[in-house]
């Protein structure tokens, strides 16, 4: 009797270590657990439109373009992952406002307008306005607008550049959901001019070089505007991953992805002035 109680107790002890052991497993389990959650950076979801070459734009259905590739460089400096989807740009607006994505890259230009409901990252790339006219239309200054039909890109800084020149409410300007579409318009001749951002511009004039087009800029008229990435009001991403943003542009890292697309050196000193 007196052995086989010891054996019990002896059960018991053991047991009771087993339960500990594993305890204790489970515990350190628990925390390295929480650990890594905290750790863990959330997967940001990104949104841009696709039609703005060579910003971002559809290449055998992939989305490619400098902001790709910066946006790449940035998500890796800040050690985030992220999902890039092309959402088009007036949802990119909403989407941003109702918080179902973290942030856009979309050739976005910052201005006080903006501002007002969104939140920007520092700039990365300095642009101006162009004009893309059928070659011989003779336009040689943003007031030759006047009384021509243009196109523009709805809710974009072109549309308030050519408003600028002949009036908000113009019944002159033609307004697409894409800058590919307006210039699908000049093409097929519902529009005369298409006003958008310069290298833009410049892009569509180079790869399309049987639609005998020309293009010109007018620095009276047109403003120098910056690129941001744009993010919801009060984001709590917007510092990180400009941080992320300016360490890129300072180690170098802009500069090759900048050279790649355009062939150039860029202005690095204009961004950080
Ligand atoms: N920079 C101009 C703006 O912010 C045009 C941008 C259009 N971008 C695009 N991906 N469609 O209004």
């Amino acid at each position: 009797m007196k052995k086989n109680l010891s054996y019990i107790y002896l059960s018991i002890l053991l047991a009771g270590l087993l339960v500990l052991v594993a305890c204790g497993t489970n515990t350190d389990d628990g925390a390295s657990g929480d650990d890594t959650t905290t750790d863990e950076k959330p997967v940001l979801q990104v949104g841009t439109d696709a039609a703005f070459a060579p910003f971002e734009y559809m290449e055998t259905g992939e989305i490619v373009g400098f902001d790709v590739d910066l946006l790449a460089a940035v998500m890796e400096e800040a050690g985030y992952d992220y999902e890039l989807e092309n959402v088009g740009w007036d949802p990119l607006f909403a989407s941003l406002q109702a918080e179902d994505i973290d942030l856009g890259i979309s050739a976005i230009t910052i201005n006080d307008d903006r501002k007002e409901s969104y939140d920007f990252s520092v700039p990365y790339f300095e642009s101006t306005h162009m004009i893309v006219f059928n070659e011989g239309a003779g336009i040689t200054s943003a007031a030759d607008l006047e009384g021509i039909k243009i196109g523009v890109q709805n809710g974009t800084t072109g549309e308030d550049a050519a408003e600028k020149v002949v009036g908000e409410n113009s019944s002159n300007i033609s307004k697409y959901d894409t800058t590919a579409l307006a210039f699908v318009a000049m093409a097929n001749g519902d529009v005369e001019a298409v006003v958008t951002d310069n290298v833009v511009a410049a892009e569509y004039t180079k790869n399309n070089p049987d639609a005998n087009v020309e293009a010109i800029t007018d620095t009276e008229s047109f403003d120098s505007e910056f690129y941001g990435l744009m993010f919801p009001k009060g984001s709590e991403y917007t510092d990180d991953l400009s941080a992320a943003l300016t360490t890129v542009i300072e180690n170098g890292t802009y500069e090759e992805i900048y050279q790649e697309w355009f062939g150039k050196e860029p202005d690095v000193d204009a961004l950080l002035n």
